[in-house]
């Protein structure tokens, strides 16, 4: 019997986009033969929908045409199973389907921050991925950044700053902490949204208002200059974890930005296929580091998954301080 397995993905988050990329790249590869795939959609709206257009890309082109060709529905906990049911609207009643299993595919606010992961927890429909907790921690670079550095891994500084706040009071409590250039980020996006590099503290003023149009709270840390970044995978549990290759991504600015991880590769990008979620991005794998630096990497990216709680997939991102045109590092 095959699993009946529903994928959540889209949701009331700045990054929706990202995730129906991800979503529907997953949904091609899933394994047909094992299981029953039930997309499920969450509009801007917080609606759900299943469908088979949900599955095509050029159906987003038209959202409220798409969703007509869809049926709004809802988890119900009935009996000890968990039924995907139809919301009755007018002229349309569907099937009710129990699901063994949902897979969020999910990026951001109110979807990747445990809210999603409590919701299907609360119906009771086991769910692919970290858990309530370590999805909220997972989501909050500064609650993370605290439990890395109470688990004793290198992690920056920074300075944590709450909407109200006067600007003053913010730029004194950042010069106080850290010289420039700083980097300011929303403390619950991802995806690069609302980051920005400030170098004096002109600039500064702008990056906090930037980071506080999409969240009430941001946090500022030094910015690294010659950065390299290495991201490594790790899958399994807190018992039982690997650790995927290195690839060290390339960025076209200062910024591994939002262009350069979905729009293939950059500004400069070709575009006319349209965005191959991070699969477009331009990567080197495997990175171009030492034996060492690898194995050091991968055996952080275990702990440090292990650390936050996570189980599924993650992937843990490194920023390394690199000597400029020659490539060492140590
Ligand atoms: N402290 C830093 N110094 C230099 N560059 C940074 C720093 N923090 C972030 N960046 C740049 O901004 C990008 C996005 O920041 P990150 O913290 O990874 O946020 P997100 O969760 O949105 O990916 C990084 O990939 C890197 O290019
Ligand atoms: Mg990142």
């Amino acid at each position: 019997m095959k699993i009946e397995l529903a994928v959540l993905f889209g949701g009331r988050s700045v990054e929706h986009e990202v995730s129906v990329i991800s979503a529907l790249q997953a949904m091609e590869n899933l394994n047909r033969e094992k299981y029953s795939v039930h997309p499920v959609y969450i509009a801007k709206t917080g609606e759900m929908y299943t469908g088979s257009s949900l599955c095509s890309m050029s159906s987003y082109l038209n959202i409220s045409e798409m969703l007509q060709a869809c049926q709004q529905v809802t988890f119900v906990p009935k009996g000890g199973n968990v039924y995907l049911q139809p919301v009755l609207t007018a002229g349309r009643r569907g099937q009710s389907v129990r699901i063994d299993v949902a897979f969020p595919i999910t990026h951001g606010t109110n979807v990747e921050d445990g809210a999603l992961q409590g919701y299907l927890k609360t119906v009771g429909v086991p769910f692919v991925g970290p858990d309530v907790l370590a999805s909220a921690v997972g989501m909050d670079k500064y609650v993370m950044k605290t439990m890395l550095r109470d688990g004793g891994f290198p992690v920056l500084d920074c300075v944590r700053l709450i909407r109200g706040e006067t600007a003053e009071d913010m730029i004194r409590r950042i010069e106080e902490k850290m010289a420039y250039p700083v980097i300011v980020k929303p403390v619950n996006l991802g995806s690069s949204v609302g980051i920005s590099k400030a170098a004096d503290r002109e600039s500064l003023e702008v990056a906090l208002e930037t980071a506080f149009t999409y969240a009430d709270v941001i946090l500022a840390e030094p910015a690294i200059v010659n950065l390299r970044e290495i991201n490594c995978s790790v899958v399994g549990d807190a018992w039982d974890a690997d650790a995927s290759e290195c690839e060290e991504p390339f960025m076209e600015d200062e910024i591994l930005s939002y262009q350069d991880k979905y729009m293939d590769g950059g500004s400069k990008g070709t575009k006319q296929s349209g965005s191959k979620g991070m699969a477009g991005l331009k990567r080197k794998i495997p990175a171009d580091i030492s034996m060492e630096m690898r194995e050091k990497i991968r055996t952080m990216a275990v702990e440090a998954f292990c650390c936050l709680g996570f189980t599924g997939v993650s992937r843990i991102d490194f920023m390394l301080v690199c000597v400029k045109d020659t490539r060492n590092i140590n």
